[in-house]
């Protein structure tokens, strides 16, 4: 059942050109310029006039959600608002009827989620889910929805999951811009095309594999690891560091570049492997500038650069290719290496990296 692989986690990571590929498919036209979304159909004039998005998730869809924000705010123009469950729940959130709240959980069962999204039906708030599980509770509750079509995740440590709740956020950006009228026609169908193509670049991501194992056999024995990117890379980072700290309990934390001059930079010695997104995009130079602050400082730098960079190449210590895209796609992209990453990390360090221990998969009490 676990097709030939040693283990779900790395089955599920394999399965990513697939996944994604399931959960676009009957949903996105380019040569007509369309995007479909069934489940969410009846919503477009509410789309059209919302005000504001709240998305609630816990851990990795939360991480997700995050990526949600900065494509939906980029292309669509509406504030997004990203918000733990756990805490949106408790803290008498402001939430109108004008609201779309939208739900993303894997499992569709997470109490926490369940339990915000009910608070903010309760208020009148339109509700939609992004939910992987077909019929799962959050799906039964919810005004409409869109399901990721992963196909069942195993493992525990969410991968496949994902990038399928990305790329629906991504085909949502920009279906919401185009009812809003804040794309442009030709734009729209460039990206659709571009987005089209990701299954096949996620295939060659995936080509990274021998180069990410020889990495992981000189970080394997480290006690911490800092995650960083900037823009829609950065919640890329902080899945980068849940992943590894969840699977390898080695310490890890993920944050925006920039912030790193705010505190983590303490941190850095020879014994902190630094993990870099410095793909070729509009923030490339200034990630570059963050890497010089780490190698002057003695910290280990492994980056996740784009296909033929040459600039990143010369100041890292290990780099991991990654095809050349569009800004906005480099999340699908960059979360594959590290992935992989702290899957081999985890596996060399004896741990049982489809059930690590204290997690479940999902998280039916609060
Ligand atoms: C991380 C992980 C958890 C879940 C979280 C939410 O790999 O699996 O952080 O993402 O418990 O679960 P769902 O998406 O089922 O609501």
């Amino acid at each position: 059942e676990k097709g030939g692989y040693d283990h779900f986690m790395l089955k599920e990571i394999y399965e990513q050109p697939r996944s994604i590929r399931d959960c676009l498919r009957g949903r996105i036209y380019p040569e007509q310029g369309v995007v479909q979304l069934g489940g969410i159909k009846e919503y477009v004039e509410k789309i059209k006039n919302v005000d504001r998005i709240i998305i609630v998730a816990c851990g990795t869809s939360w991480h997700a959600g995050l990526v949600g924000e900065y494509l939906i705010e980029e292309y669509a123009r509406v504030p997004v608002e990203v918000e733990y469950a756990s805490e949106f729940r408790y803290r008498n959130p402001i939430i109108t009827s004008k609201d779309l709240v939208i739900a993303i959980s894997q499992s569709g069962e997470t109490a926490d989620t369940m339990a915000a999204i009910e608070l903010a039906k309760e208020k009148g708030a339109t509700i939609f889910g992004i939910c992987n599980v077909v019929g799962a509770s959050i799906p039964r509750i919810t005004h409409a929805g869109v399901y990721t079509h992963a196909g069942p995740e195993i493992g525990v440590a969410s991968t496949k999951a994902f990038t399928a709740q990305v790329s629906v956020l991504t085909l949502m950006a920009f279906y919401i811009a185009q009812q809003r009228g804040t794309i442009t026609q030709s734009k729209f169908v460039e990206y659709l095309t571009e987005l089209d193509e990701i299954p096949q670049l996620v295939e060659k991501a995936l080509l990274c594999n021998e180069e990410v194992i020889k990495i992981a056999e000189r970080f394997k024995d480290s006690a911490n690891c800092l995650f960083l990117g900037r823009g829609s890379s950065f919640p890329v980072a902080l899945e980068g560091a849940l992943k590894l700290k969840e699977i390898s309990y080695i310490h890890a934390e993920g944050y925006p570049a920039a912030e790193m001059k705010h505190g983590p930079i303490a941190l850095i010695d020879a014994d902190m492997p630094v993990v870099f997104i410095a793909t070729k995009n509009s923030q490339y130079e200034k990630v570059i500038s963050n890497i010089q602050e780490v190698k002057a400082r003695g910290g280990h730098v492994i980056a996740i650069v784009s296909e033929g960079d040459t600039d990143v190449k010369a100041m890292a210590d290990y780099t991991i290719e990654i095809p050349l895209t569009g800004e906005t796609f480099v999340p699908l992209l960059a979360t594959i290496p590290l992935q992989l990453l702290s899957y081999h990390i985890a596996v060399m360090r004896g741990c049982n990296v489809d059930q690590p221990r204290n997690l479940a998969k999902s998280v039916t009490v609060e």
